[in-house]
């Protein structure tokens, strides 16, 4: 039976965003979208010292003022979202152990016992569990992280159980994003966690996503490199000529700043207003939403999916990321999981193939000391944006 003559009470709506659903911020930044190819691109010329992506100093700059100090985005909450569930994380090089308890409560723990250290949770798939026990001596820890039982307890003299709870880090779930604050000698520093930044992510059911994919990459260039692609639009339809350039050109965006965060708000290749306005169409066929979220995520809408990235330093010259690929629900069909294998597969391939391989390339050329500084033009302006906001926190500006 072909689509028009599925009687319409069979066809489960397919969930979308559409421009009512948006909130009353974006919904004015789309409306601001010139048609296509009416405005010239700003002009301006900034230089930024090359030396910032390949010397040990800055890196340990960045990484005391800025990593260590604010909250940084883990993993979105979708990815562990049922209660009684523990998932380990090691992107920014540490043994991270997230649980969600009974309740729903989600905590980030030290993956380290408290006995002599050894690591209570391996491996990365998502764990069912009600404890969380030692494989070592079978120390055991409640899912808030307290020590239930000490194996033979009787051979150690005077131990005070509430002695040995699991090291926890000040986390946070905000905006569909579980946030921490890696050090835990620092006093936590979630300011960036603004209304305005979650408003939206809210909007674009965040919170309650499906992880439909996730892959994790680990790249030789510095992660301001690999952040740069996805805060311009200069590169679209150059480097990803032979993928999806042509269907984004060069683009008018509306940038917004929501606290520390970046909205660019643009319409694809030939937009014009009036599209936005046919009723119930899917508005992310119109119009992207790319989010620089602060410091060291991007988010990016597709017309099915959105494409979540969480960039994390490893040194001057590398870079852990994981990438999501986040959906309204499950496929609910073979048909739609299909579209979204192959999504997962083209997305992976613009990404993988050429944004990151754009940082690395960049990282080698600006290894070689051919050049100074850094050029950036207008079509790439929110990258100098970033930067002045960077440079503030690492006390260079
Ligand atoms: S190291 Fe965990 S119980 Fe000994
Ligand atoms: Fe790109």
């Amino acid at each position: 039976m072909d689509a028009e003559h599925t009687p319409i009470t069979q066809v489960p709506p397919r969930r979308m965003h559409t421009l009512e659903s948006l909130n009353e911020s974006q919904i004015e930044a789309i409306r601001k979208i010139p048609p296509y190819g009416t405005q010239p691109p700003p002009v301006m010329t900034v230089r930024y010292p090359a030396s910032h992506f390949t010397e040990r100093a800055r890196f340990e700059q960045e990484r005391d003022t800025v990593f260590r100090k604010m909250a940084v985005p883990i993993m979105p909450s979708a990815r562990i979202s049922q209660p009684g569930t523990a998932i380990t994380h090691h992107g920014y090089g540490m043994a991270l152990l997230l649980v969600r308890d009974k309740a729903g409560t989600l905590r980030v723990f030290l993956n380290a016992c408290q006995h002599k250290g050894a690591k209570l949770v391996e491996g990365c798939a998502l764990q069912k569990l009600s404890r969380i026990t030692c494989p070592y001596h079978s120390w055991t820890y409640g899912l808030d992280g307290s020590l239930i039982t000490i194996a033979r307890q009787d051979a150690f003299e005077a131990v005070n159980k509430a002695d040995f709870n699991l090291a926890e880090l000040p986390s946070r779930e905000f905006g569909g994003l579980i946030w921490a604050c890696l050090d835990r000698d620092v006093e936590p520093d979630f300011s960036a966690l603004v209304p305005e930044i979650e408003a939206d992510l809210v909007s674009l059911d965040i919170p309650t996503a499906h992880v439909y994919g996730h892959r994790s990459f680990n790249l030789k260039a510095n992660w301001k490199l690999v952040l740069e692609p996805f805060m311009e639009s200069y590169h679209v339809p150059r480097l990803h000529a032979a993928s999806i350039g042509a269907l984004f050109g060069d683009v008018t965006r509306v940038i917004d700043l929501l606290g520390p965060h970046q909205r660019k708000t643009a319409g694809k290749v030939n937009f014009q207003p009036e599209m936005v306005d046919i009723p119930g169409e899917n508005i992310h066929k119109t119009v992207t939403f790319a989010y620089q979220l602060f410091p060291n995520a991007v988010l990016i809408t597709s017309p099915y999916y959105i494409s979540l990235m969480i960039l994390m330093p490893v040194s001057e010259r590398e870079t852990n990321v994981d990438y999501y690929m986040l959906t309204l629900e499950a496929p609910q069909s073979e048909k739609a999981e299909e579209v979204a294998a192959r999504s997962f597969e083209l997305i992976l391939k613009v990404f993988g193939e050429e944004d990151f391989r754009a940082a690395e390339i960049s990282q080698e050329g600006l290894e070689s000391k051919a050049l100074s500084h850094m050029t950036y033009g207008g079509m790439e302006n929110t990258i100098p944006m970033y930067y002045e906001q960077l440079d503030f926190l690492v006390g260079s500006a």
